[in-house]
């Protein structure tokens, strides 16, 4: 099952502009978390049960309020208009078809409003920028626009340097960089704020009226800080690879967060998430749902807002048969005594 992401990231690879490309699989650095991150999924292995009337098996759950047909979710990702003309609009629809949910970038190609007016339930991720002012409109924006949450990434107090991206990116009629959702803003004002601490989730909150879930955490004691400080959910990642090199794996980082979150908020996890059996060992290592960063881009790259549907239902259609083998007839029973070594058992 691996190779069908790989094929997609060889096919997408001969569409795109090789600067563009460089850009979608760059990793940080000397590149180690990035080529770590698949693998640390597949160090798990299961314990299936048996003799279970495994004959109907269903995907959907609830998620903060909103039902969706898989926990498999579009993550955030900058700049698509380099993969498809119609860039974050042709994603929200493959998306919406699939019974997904976006999590639209702030580093968007397409402007917020357009993307929410084909889009089906979505959330906004924001980094804090030094001018708070431009981030507190454009989280009201965000709300205003019907985003159903807000993601705030904290891993990336400043952008970590990728080698890998050299050359211009070919941003066409998109200007020199993402700033579709904040034209006319000076660079150093949009950069990200690196002196923000745990209380920026409440002022986000407040200011946008959203919940706020917070993406980038890897540590258990950082997990708990966040929900003190009022994050409605967890998004355990090391951004694909692209912030601190020799950052953990997500699939190694999980558990521990999982455990010290408890039922608290939702755990999400992304990273490296390349088969349906990678989505089973996530959910019963406590993550709620997933999300999925390249893919999706290789997805939209190859075959548009159909190929990001096609892509999202091809990993729901994966898990709910590995749920049947392991002997699981919906999410609730995706549980950590699945995983061989995941410790007590959750749920
Ligand atoms: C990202 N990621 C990211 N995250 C975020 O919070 N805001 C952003 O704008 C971006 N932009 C971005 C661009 C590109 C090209 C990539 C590959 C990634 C990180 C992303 O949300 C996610 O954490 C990882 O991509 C997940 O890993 P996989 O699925 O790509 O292995």
């Amino acid at each position: 099952m691996v190779d069908q992401v790989a094929r997609l990231e060889a096919a997408a690879r001969e569409r795109l502009d090789p600067a563009a490309y460089a850009y979608y699989a760059a990793g940080s650095d000397e590149e180690i978390s990035v080529g770590e991150a698949a693998a640390a999924w597949r160090s798990w292995r299961l314990l299936p049960r048996v003799l279970r009337d495994v004959s109907h098996v269903d995907t959907s759950l609830s998620l903060a309020g909103t039902p969706l047909a898989t926990p498999v979710l579009a993550g955030p990702s900058a700049l698509h208009g380099m993969a498809d003309p119609q860039g974050e609009v042709a994603t929200a629809r493959g998306v919406a078809g699939a019974g997904s949910l976006l999590v639209l970038s702030s580093r968007s190609s397409r402007p917020i409003e357009q993307v929410a007016e084909v889009a089906g339930p979505w959330w906004y991720q924001v980094y804090c920028l030094r001018d708070r002012e431009v981030t507190g409109e454009q989280v009201r924006r965000a709300a205003r626009a019907g985003a159903r949450a807000l993601v705030l990434t904290v891993d990336a107090p400043y952008v970590a340097p990728k080698p890998r991206v050299r050359d211009p990116l070919p941003l066409g009629a998109h200007g020199d960089e993402a700033l579709a959702n904040i034209p006319g803003v000076r660079a150093q004002d949009r950069e990200q704020d690196p002196s923000i601490d745990a209380r920026v989730i409440g002022q986000l909150a407040e200011q946008s009226g959203l919940p706020v879930l917070v993406k980038g955490v890897l540590r258990a004691d950082d997990a708990v800080r966040c929900v003190q400080a009022g994050a409605a959910g967890v998004i355990v990642s090391n951004h694909g690879g692209r912030q601190l090199d020799r950052a953990v794996a997500s699939a190694h980082a999980l558990p521990a967060v999982a455990e010290a979150v408890g039922d608290r908020v939702p755990v999400l996890v992304d990273g490296g998430i390349r088969t349906g059996t990678d989505v089973l060992v996530a959910l019963a290592l406590g993550a709620r749902a997933v999300l999925l960063g390249r893919p999706v881009l290789w997805a939209l790259a190859v075959g548009g807002s159909g190929g990001v549907g096609a892509l999202l239902e091809s990993y729901r259609s994966q898990l709910s048969t590995a749920m049947a083998l392991a002997g699981a007839v919906n999410l609730a029973e995706v549980t950590a005594d699945l995983v061989a070594g995941a410790g007590r058992s959750r749920g």
